[in-house]
């Protein structure tokens, strides 16, 4: 497995219009979320975690323990790579007993998208293939863009075509909510291994899960157990963004050295570290299980939520599309039944109504038009929920009438 660049392989066809495609949106992540940052409209369009159950009195005693234990050095510059003992009580965390884990193995990011950032920095030269899910995660759309890697669709089954790595998110994926099972990563894994294609996992979703049995991570199932540092083709993606807090920034790779080295090296011209401050408030919470302690709250809570956002949409959205109920995570995917509707079309009919979703179309590599829309169910209350699924069910139909007087 090599990290280097070499020239440019000739996997799928390429969309010479997505570049365009993308820039005309004028940073079309910005513009979704941003939806949920100023008053006006039920925001189902972000993918924001819900403030109100932030755990603050953990991070404020977390960040008075950071200052005294860890003094002026939570407060300079910091190695690259991470807080030392950060990365240690990371590896430590996610090793298990075929999964052995170093310090060397883990790199700390701004966040995980950092991490998914420095990946492209580190792999794509312009051209090059990245094998992914349609539809993929938005900000690693964006990240990746000024890189003008070309997308193929990851096959689950088939062998892959030349790329430079695979991404996935096997988690209650963003935008989907889909998971993968096991049968499904045992595949990857194989496609891996056998095209020395390096396989990106990225899991911000992975502990937030309402129902159904865990799945284990590629980066574990692909381990060779009794060594004593991995050295497999997974980089494996996780943050306490939605454990915690997105704006402790704090997310982390973890990886065979080898990738760390380069990745680390593509850091070092982005921020020099990650916040000093924030990794040693980071690291309080993890050695106290904070974050783990945390998560049943969230879970009862998210999972309400999502029950009262599906019972609203089997009311009054059923006739006009379908969905399957996600077993955890943030979001649930809809489809219309009418074939062709164009859900980028139907957003001003929502926001005149009083409600956003994200068009399915963003998260297309192609940016083909999508039948299928996207609603986050943990930012909101049960109630804001069912009031933003009627808004929108009234916004679809006057849409729908809209389009046939216009046939
Ligand atoms: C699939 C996926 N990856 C990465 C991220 C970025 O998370 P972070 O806040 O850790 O940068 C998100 C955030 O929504 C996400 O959905």
């Amino acid at each position: 497995m090599s990290t280097s660049s070499n020239t440019a392989p000739s996997a799928g066809p390429r969309p010479p219009e997505f570049a365009t495609w993308m820039k005309q949106g004028n940073n079309i992540t910005q513009q979704f979320l941003s939806f949920g940052r100023r008053p006006g409209p039920i925001v189902l369009s972000g993918g924001l975690p819900a403030p109100e159950l932030y755990p603050i009195s953990d991070v404020q005693e977390a960040a008075r323990d950071a200052l005294e234990k860890h003094g002026s050095a939570a407060l300079g510059y910091g190695a690259v790579e991470g807080l030392f003992d950060l990365r240690e009580a990371i590896a430590h965390r996610l090793s298990t007993d075929r999964l052995s884990l170093a310090p060397e193995n883990v790199l700390i990011t701004t966040g995980s998208l950092q991490a998914v950032e420095l990946i492209g920095k580190a792999l794509i030269d312009p051209g090059d293939a990245i094998l992914a899910e349609y539809p993929t995660y938005l900000g690693a759309l964006d990240a990746w863009l000024p890189r003008l890697p070309r997308y193929a669709e990851l096959p689950h089954e088939a062998p892959w075509p030349e790329a430079k790595f695979a991404y996935v998110v096997p988690n209650f994926s963003n935008p989907t909510g889909a998971v993968l099972k096991r049968k499904a990563r045992e595949a990857l894994l194989s496609r891996s291994a056998e095209s020395g294609i390096w396989l990106v996992e990225d899991d911000p979703y992975g502990e937030l899960r309402y129902e159904g049995g865990v799945q284990p991570s590629l980066l574990e199932m692909s381990a060779v157990p009794g060594t004593a540092i991995y050295e497999g083709s997974v980089v494996h993606l996780g943050t306490l963004s939605k454990t915690i807090a997105p704006g402790l920034r704090v997310g982390w790779a973890v990886c065979a050295p080898d990738m760390i080295r380069a990745l680390a090296q593509a850091k070092q011209g982005s921020d020099l570290s990650t916040s000093t401050f924030c990794q040693a408030v980071a690291l309080e919470l993890i050695r106290k299980d904070a974050d783990r302690r945390h998560v049943p709250t969230l879970i009862d809570a998210y999972r309400e939520r999502r029950d009262a956002l599906c019972a609203a949409a089997q009311e009054h959205l059923a006739d006009l599309f379908e969905w399957s109920v996600p077993e955890g995570g943030m979001f649930v995917w809809m489809t219309a039944r009418q074939p062709g509707l164009d859900t980028y079309a139907l957003l001003p009919f929502a926001l005149e109504a009083g409600v956003s979703f994200v068009p399915g179309s963003v998260f297309d590599s192609r940016g083909l038009v999508s039948p299928s829309l996207r609603l986050n169910f943990t930012a909101n209350p049960p109630d804001i929920l069912q009031e933003g699924v009627r808004r929108l069910s009234r916004a679809a139909r006057e849409f729908a009438s809209r389009q046939a007087a216009a046939e």
